[in-house]
């Protein structure tokens, strides 16, 4: 059984509850991370703080704790749930008014709620799944407009991955005017030579903590990096494909809407770029 975090305790898991007012239960009126750990340790944990500062403050919502004790939090419960490797998950929400209303509850009489749990996944680093890579299919992108804000909005990804699933693939890929924005869960890349090709920052994608770090360590390798719009058939006619994401570091895509890339089996940059990831930010991890 877990210890979980709620609101200032730790609890078992079957002991914690939310009120049925919560707005994340009833308007998705709430924020989240996700935090992955290598050898007890977390990784790009300030990342992770900071972007869930600025997803607070697009929302207008309070913080309810600090970055010290968010990672003091952190740390302790990897710490009571003896986590080798894995994820936690944080989620705040403007927290129970006591009724459902559109308008935003008073913060000054409603307090935020803050969850945070571990999630045990021996093996995340060597995943198979690396090995194999993953098959892609492509949708439509009919999410919000902000996407950079990381809402627990996630019914259409949630379905996103169900067509994938239904479709015998491993994700999707979102398209939106002609262009791919990101996968349901994670950022999107081509490859073509030795050129990292993924689509720019703004309200359209997250901004993904492992994209800012993988980007950081391709440069420092030489490779070039070019930041703009791609279209499905240019990934498809692409060398190489990967995705990124704190759950699945650095991914390769071996196939998009059934057309396998080059050999249909990962290339030379998506693994060199996950070796590279995985050892800079085991070393800084915290
Ligand atoms: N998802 N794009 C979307 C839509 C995402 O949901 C995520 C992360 C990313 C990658 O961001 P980062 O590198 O900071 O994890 C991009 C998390 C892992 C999730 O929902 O489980």
């Amino acid at each position: 059984m877990r210890i979980v975090y709620l609101n200032g305790a730790y609890i078992p898991e079957n002991e914690a509850s939310v009120s049925i007012f919560d707005r994340g239960f009833l308007m998705a009126d709430g924020v989240y991370e996700v935090t992955s750990i290598l050898g007890g340790k977390l990784i790009d944990f300030e990342g992770h703080a900071l972007r869930l500062q600025r997803s607070l403050d697009a929302l207008d919502m309070r913080n309810p704790i600090t970055s010290e004790d968010l990672l003091e939090v952190h740390r302790e419960l990897v710490r009571l749930n003896e986590i080798d490797e894995g994820m936690i998950y944080l989620q705040i929400t403007r927290g129970a008014p006591g009724d459902r209303d559109f308008v935003f509850p008073d913060p000054e009489t409603t307090e935020p709620t803050i969850v945070l749990f571990t999630q045990s996944k021996p093996g995340l680093a060597n995943s198979p799944a690396a090995q194999k890579g993953m098959k892609v299919i492509s949708i439509e992108d009919i999410r919000w407009g902000r996407r950079d804000i990381k809402t627990v909005q996630l019914l259409y990804p949630s379905m996103g991955k169900m067509m994938a699933k239904k479709a015998g693939a491993d994700d999707a890929w979102m398209i939106e005017d002609g262009f791919v924005t990101e996968g349901t869960s994670n950022n999107a890349y081509i490859v073509k030579g030795n050129k990292i090709i993924t689509r720019a920052l703004s309200h359209d994608i997250l901004h993904g903590i492992t994209r800012a770090a993988v980007l950081r360590f391709a440069q420092e390798a030489q490779m070039e990096v070019e930041e703009r719009n791609f279209t499905i058939d240019e990934a498809k006619e692409a060398d190489e494909a990967f995705i990124t994401s704190a759950s699945t570091f650095v991914m390769p895509v071996v196939e998009i809407d059934g057309v396998p890339l080059g050999a249909g089996v990962p290339g030379r940059v998506a693994p060199r770029l996950r070796e590279i990831y995985l050892e800079e930010s085991m070393k800084a991890a915290i």
